[in-house]
């Protein structure tokens, strides 16, 4: 499935560093003390073109030459960044082609980062010269152990409109339709006088009288932008390969939209690498609380970069607070917080930690972005954490490669997940729906993961889940459908949502009755559906004389044949219907709900299948500790981590040793604040 081609043989931990942000006479003592702390790699150069080539054709590589020596020196390892995510000054005024524009056409200049576009031959050439020169000059390098792409592809703007893109849109589109007649039935362009006649008519959306633009051409529009991406992203690594020593690996970091992380991965890289910021994940419930997962939302993240690559790096773990100069974004991790995140990266699957940034940068842009140390340079809290990071981390080593064992997978695809930023509808009950699948998975301790539909994907990918849920795939292809019917066929249990396959790939409706290509799996017959309306009481269903809410949409729904009712609506005019069904289709069966899930309606389901805390024997826990299991070689390991500032109980069933202190636990083990523990199962 995955062509992960590089994996860790012992979890490491790492720091990000500016050799260039810094006083020569800084490098040592820095070099040293990261060793002292136990910190083993440094990614470095991702922002440094100018310094490399300040003036077009001229390179110079004495700069990094000389830290890299002092690297070699020291036994510091290094993963170098191409540094194209910053065009220097003199490429972007002599080309400004290159420029990212916005939709009116406006170019955005050069003093940020990400400026650039995809698309301009010019920068496709520029590219290739630069990141040959520094393949050609550091690709055997014995510092170096892998090399980085760019940075954070997507990140700043996923949007593109440069004229260069305009071209290479329409190019995608002819290849991907052939003809303007495949183009417009594609697009239903008839509606509203749309049609093109010519190629040189179409461009990626540009204003239009209110905003909106064609759903179809914009759902392309999307596809046309991640492919682009990759195919950057390919040129890069091509180089790569001809010049780097075997044994180093070529990865990116983060994870951003209008971007098929999992093709770029299998088809560019060795490795996928995220950024793991968790003070971004505090998120605010309907009446502008804080809710209850708020840092464990970032464990949601991660499930999602463990379906790109099962043993990922974290090249940018949080180091300290953050902010721009012009915003402040994330408090300071209180203490404990920053070895507990670390640690959430580790139980999610990341054998490589890598701090963001070893000092805080003392101008620019960043100054409020900060490193494990402050600008003072001493040493402080956040080092400490690091080295105790560092101690705890060499006694885990028999997790690295580990597997996380999960109860179920939530199951996407692009092509709803771009529907779904696309389409009012779909987004709020997708956005619903899958954070309460998420949410119900992390408070009743049943681990999920996330798997998504390729054309590659075989059913055993989705065999090795008991239970699927694709909570609300409006657009369903037959070949998606045919694999959901394999694994229902051999005995997966699949659960689907309202508003279930009632389009095509292009985003069009189809004259089905929904579920469409579905039906024959849930054994439901849609007859009617609404939005549920912000003016009245939430819909509520009944199952086995208990209610749970049916929020955001409403499928009334006819159990065909066969299909079983398990709860009916209570309320609305449809009171009386089915809400929820079970049918069995082969050696599997299929539930549906006729609305967006809620916590409450997953844990009803998961308890239902049998599915429900399936760690229970082991040990009970509070809601607000997460619980996750790794696997490896038929050894288990238990983790659980405390998101809370007061100590918890979890209370262990039989007795078990801590890896991290050695001792045996048994009955009431309190779990500090801000703290993990890890037992042998
Ligand atoms: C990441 C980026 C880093 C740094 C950090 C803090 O998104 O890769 O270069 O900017 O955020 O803003």
């Amino acid at each position: 499935m995955k062509k992960q081609r590089f994996t860790w043989n012992e979890m490491t931990v790492g720091v990000c560093y500016y050799p260039e942000h810094w006083d020569e006479s800084l490098w040592e003592s820095d070099l040293d003390r990261m060793l002292e702390s136990g910190i083993a790699v440094i990614r470095i150069a991702e922002f440094a073109w100018s310094l490399f080539e300040r003036t077009e054709g001229v390179f110079t590589f004495d700069f990094f030459d000389r830290f890299l020596n002092l690297c070699i020196l020291k036994g510091m390892k290094v993963i170098f960044g191409t540094p194209t995510a910053t065009p220097p000054a003199w490429l972007t005024e002599k080309y400004p082609e290159v420029l990212n524009t916005d939709k009116n056409g406006v170019p955005m200049r050069h003093g940020l980062r990400r400026h650039y576009n995809y698309n301009a031959p010019v920068y496709h050439e520029k590219t290739r010269i630069i990141v040959e020169k520094l393949a050609e000059h550091y690709g055997n390098h014995p510092a170096i152990i892998g090399w980085q792409i760019d940075n954070e592809f997507n990140c700043e703007t996923n949007d593109f409109y440069s004229e260069a893109d305009h071209a290479a849109f329409r190019a995608f589109l002819q290849k991907r339709y052939g003809t303007l007649d495949a183009l417009n039935a594609a697009w239903g362009t008839v509606f509203w006088s749309q049609t093109y006649t010519e190629w040189d008519q179409i461009h990626a959306p540009r204003p239009t009288t209110n905003g909106s633009i064609n759903p179809h051409l914009h759902l392309d529009y999307i596809r046309f932008i991640s492919d682009s991406a990759i195919t950057y992203c390919g040129i890069q690594e091509e180089i790569l390969r001809k010049y780097i020593r075997p044994g180093m690996f070529i990865t990116t970091n983060g994870m951003f939209g209008h971007l098929n992380n999992h093709c770029m991965t299998d088809e560019c890289l060795d490795l996928y690498t995220y950024d793991s910021y968790p003070n971004f994940a505090f998120m605010l419930d309907r009446t502008g609380k804080l809710d209850k997962l708020r840092d464990r939302w970032s464990s949601k993240s991660l499930t999602e970069v463990r379906s790109i690559c099962p043993h990922f790096g974290v090249m940018e773990q949080q180091g300290g607070p953050g902010g721009w100069y012009n915003r402040m974004e994330a408090p300071t991790p209180r203490p404990g917080q920053l070895k507990l995140w670390a640690m959430q990266s580790v139980a999610h699957g990341a054998d490589f930690i890598s701090f963001f940034r070893w000092r805080t940068c003392t101008f620019g842009t960043e100054i409020y972005w900060h490193g494990i140390l402050n600008y003072d340079n001493r040493d402080n809290r956040r080092l400490a954490e690091v080295r105790e990071f560092v101690s705890d981390l060499k006694k885990l080593q028999p997790l690295c490669g580990a597997n996380s064992v999960a109860s179920f997978a939530i199951v996407r695809d692009y092509d709803n997940v771009w529907d779904a930023e696309i389409d009012s509808v779909h987004r709020m009950i997708h956005n619903q729906s899958e954070n309460a699948i998420f949410e119900a998975s992390q408070l009743y301790h049943t681990p999920c993961d996330m798997l998504y539909l390729h054309a590659n994907t075989t059913l055993e990918d989705l065999t090795r889940y008991p239970a699927l849920f694709m909570p609300h795939a409006s657009i369903m292809t037959q070949e998606r459908a045919d694999l959901l019917e394999g694994y229902v066929k051999q005995g997966g249990k699949l659960i689907v949502g309202c508003r279930t396959g009632y389009k095509d790939e292009y985003g069009r409706c189809i004259m089905l009755p929904m579920p469409g290509l579905l039906q024959k799996l849930t054994g439901t017959d849609i007859t009617d559906f609404t939005f549920t309306s912000p003016a009245e009481d939430t819909p509520c269903a009944e199952w086995d004389g208990e209610s749970f809410a049916m929020p955001v949409y409403n499928d009334v729904m006819l159990p065909l044949e066969g299909t079983q009712v398990l709860a009916k609506f209570k309320s609305s005019y449809y009171a009386g219907e089915a809400a929820l069904t079970e049918h069995t289709y082969g050696e599997g069966c299929v539930l549906h709900l006729a609305g967006a899930f809620t916590v409450e309606s997953t844990r009803r389901i998961l308890a239902h299948l049998e599915l429900l805390e399936p760690m229970r024997q082991l040990a009970a826990a509070p809601e607000n500790v997460e619980l996750v299991m790794r696997e490896k070689n038929g050894q288990r390991w238990l983790l659980a981590l405390n998101y809370q500032d007061v100590p918890v109980t979890v209370e262990l069933k039989k007795p078990m040793v801590s890896m991290l202190s050695g001792h045996v636990g048994d009955g009431a083990i309190t779990l500090p604040p801000y703290s993990a523990e890890v037992w042998k199962v």
